[in-house]
């Protein structure tokens, strides 16, 4: 038997604000994108915004449905969507901000296991790290290098 060990990082910032300048524009894009979730189940808005390799951003928000499971998340609706319109275009970055419509949320949410599932997908494609920040309404921010350090043991296409 062998003992192995999973080490991984992740850096906090106090806030927006201290984060580099192009970080803060793909936040912002995140935030004005979450606005125009369709939550009326959860009352719980999603924005993720992606920057590819070109300079285009890709925006997605959460989209609900009255048979629960047929929603979508605002990451994966962002990222689909990033892959159907620019198919060669590496991802760099993904940001994501959540609110509630029903409480103050102020730790940031992780994207969800499904989320980072298909976000694998595109870093695993790629072959290159895809950073990820995500934060709620105010407050602090969370920003991991690469997918894996969110999703450790991945399953990947190599496997099929
Ligand atoms: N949601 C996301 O958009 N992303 C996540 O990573 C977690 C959850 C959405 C799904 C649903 O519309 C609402 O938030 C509550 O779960």
């Amino acid at each position: 038997m062998i003992d192995k060990q999973i080490v991984t990082s992740y850096q906090v910032y106090d806030n927006l604000e201290e984060m580099e300048a192009e970080d803060v524009q793909l936040m912002h894009k995140a935030q004005e994108i979450r606005e125009k979730a369709y939550a009326p189940y959860s009352q719980f808005m999603v924005g993720a915004a992606i920057l590819l390799e070109n300079g285009e951003v890709v925006t997605g928000s959460n989209q609900e449905n009255a048979a629960y499971p047929s929603g979508l998340c605002a990451e994966r609706n962002a990222i689909y969507q990033a892959g159907a319109q620019f198919p060669d275009q590496k991802i760099l970055a993904i940001a994501i901000t959540v609110k509630s419509q029903r409480k103050k949320v102020i730790i940031p949410a992780a994207p969800c296991g499904a989320c980072r599932q298909a976000i694998a997908e595109y870093e695993f494609k790629q072959e290159t790290p895809i950073k990820i920040m995500f934060m709620a309404e105010i407050g602090k921010v969370v920003k991991v290098n690469s997918l894996v350090d969110i999703l450790p043991l991945a399953f990947n296409g190599s496997y099929l």
